[in-house]
């Protein structure tokens, strides 16, 4: 086990190489299977999910090379298995989409239940509608979810709430059935795009991702491709709260002014000066900074994985904040780590309420899961002094070689590994 050291009170400053966006990564990954052909995918973070994705492809019968860091080529031509095993399908929520490929590609697959940050109930009731009204039936026994069909059939299904990995499993499953599917009420998420164009890429018939309906004509065959995964919207969100919170001055490379969007609006209503370039952003901060009134909500709203970094950020912007989680009902838990720092937040229910204060005062802190982990992190980095954060397995689960990318930003920020026999004291 590791933990992260953090001597807080240098700003940030420099340039950041933005990596992959884990969301996208993980749906293109298993979306490789529909090919049954070798895709060549590009611009992969180097974090453990996309790691347990290629070992799950490795371990149904695929052949993965490594070509660099980032680009794996991975050929599924002779996946034989269905069968995802419950180790690996357990250690991160997205072991889902494999389900969505498999079934469209062999008319059956088998998960265990899905892991992943514990943010409240996670149902799969609207993946599992989908598969239904494709043709396949579902059932789960042994905490293992089963879906067949005979074959799959084009239909039409009305999503009853707008979620990331009903839509894109709906989408892996649909592409090759026969006539044609009209998903409604659709999330319209940067990865839902990006798994829309791979798709495309590789034969797809795909329309109108992007928009609330989502059109998609089967087609008898998929064929490899090479392709390039987006930038990770929220990996660069949180660095640019870790330039907000430290009263730096960084410039992220590799991302998409325009999917950061959301996140930019509200930094700059907090007062940080942003400038957009082509495929970079630069942000500064000097003043102090303005308490804000933000709510979570599908895309294009204010996405929730930057909930926990913004509710952390307004701890020190001067005023009464309001931050209303609309997606998660348990995304809170770490409130209670950035009191003990000295925030003043109220949370009740869905909303917590910030009252800002001058400063933060380092802390032994905890990531209680991959966004709140990240949060920890800037909180930290803002507080004059040595704070120590436990847990760390679940910022590196989403974050490629964020101490080093901090390093290299100036921070003082150090890995250091626990003794075996300490960390099952601390557990
Ligand atoms: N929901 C249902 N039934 C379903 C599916 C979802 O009721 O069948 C509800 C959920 O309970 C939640 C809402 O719909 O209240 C939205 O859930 P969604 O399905 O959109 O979330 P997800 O696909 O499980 C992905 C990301 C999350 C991110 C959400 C929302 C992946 C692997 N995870 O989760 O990312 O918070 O979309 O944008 O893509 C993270 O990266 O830290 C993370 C948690």
């Amino acid at each position: 086990m590791e933990k992260f050291v953090i001597r807080g009170g240098n700003p940030l400053q420099g340039d950041v190489n933005i990596g992959g966006a884990k969301n996208a990564a993980v749906a293109i990954l298993p979306a490789t299977i529909l090919a049954a052909d070798k895709c060549l995918i590009e611009n992969l973070p180097c974090i453990s999910d996309v790691m347990a994705s290629l070992q799950i492809l490795s371990e149904l019968g695929a052949s993965i090379r490594m070509v660099s860091r980032s680009t794996y080529e991975i050929d599924t031509t002779h996946i034989i298995s269905t069968e995802v095993s419950n180790e690996l399908s357990r250690q991160m929520r997205a072991s889902y989409y494999f389900l969505g490929a498999l079934l469209g590609r062999f008319g059956a697959g088998q998960v265990a239940m899905p892991g992943g940050c514990n943010l409240g109930p996670r149902p799969i009731d609207q993946h599992l509608k989908a598969f239904a009204a494709l043709g396949a039936e579902d059932s789960v026994e042994y905490g293992q979810i089963h879906v067949k069909a005979g074959s799959l059939t084009g239909s039409h299904v009305f999503f009853d709430t707008v979620s990331v990995g009903a839509t894109m499993n709906a989408m892996l499953a649909a592409v090759l059935a026969k006539g044609t599917t009209v998903l409604e009420n659709v999330a319209r998420e940067p990865h839902i795009v990006d798994l829309a164009n791979f798709l495309n890429m590789m034969g797809a018939d795909v329309r109108g991702a992007g928009t609330d309906v989502i059109k998609i004509h089967g087609v008898q065959k998929l064929h490899g491709c090479d392709y390039s995964v987006i930038p990770d919207q929220i990996e660069a969100g949180s660095y640019m709260v870790g330039a907000a919170i430290t009263k730096g001055d960084v410039t992220l490379h590799n991302v998409i002014p325009k999917h950061m969007e959301p996140i930019t609006a509200k930094l700059r209503a907090a007062g940080c000066e942003i400038w957009e370039y082509d495929d970079a952003l630069r942000i500064r901060r000097t003043g102090e900074l303005c308490a804000l009134k933000i709510k979570t909500m599908p895309h294009p709203g204010f996405p929730t994985d930057m909930q926990p970094l913004m509710t952390t950020l307004l701890s020190l912007a001067k005023g009464t904040s309001i931050v209303t989680e609309g997606i998660w009902e348990n995304r809170f838990r770490y409130v209670d780590e950035l009191i003990h720092m000295g925030a003043n937040i109220r949370v009740d229910g869905q909303v917590a309420v910030i009252e800002g204060v001058q400063e933060l005062h380092p802390a032994p802190l905890r990531a209680t899961d991959l966004r709140a982990g990240a949060a920890m992190v800037m909180a930290a980095l803002a507080a004059n002094g040595v704070s120590e954060i436990d847990e760390t397995i679940h910022i590196e689960r989403g974050y490629e070689n964020i101490v080093e990318k901090l390093q290299q930003l100036g921070a003082d920020i150090r890995r250091v590994e626990i003794p075996a026999h300490a960390a099952s004291r601390a557990m």
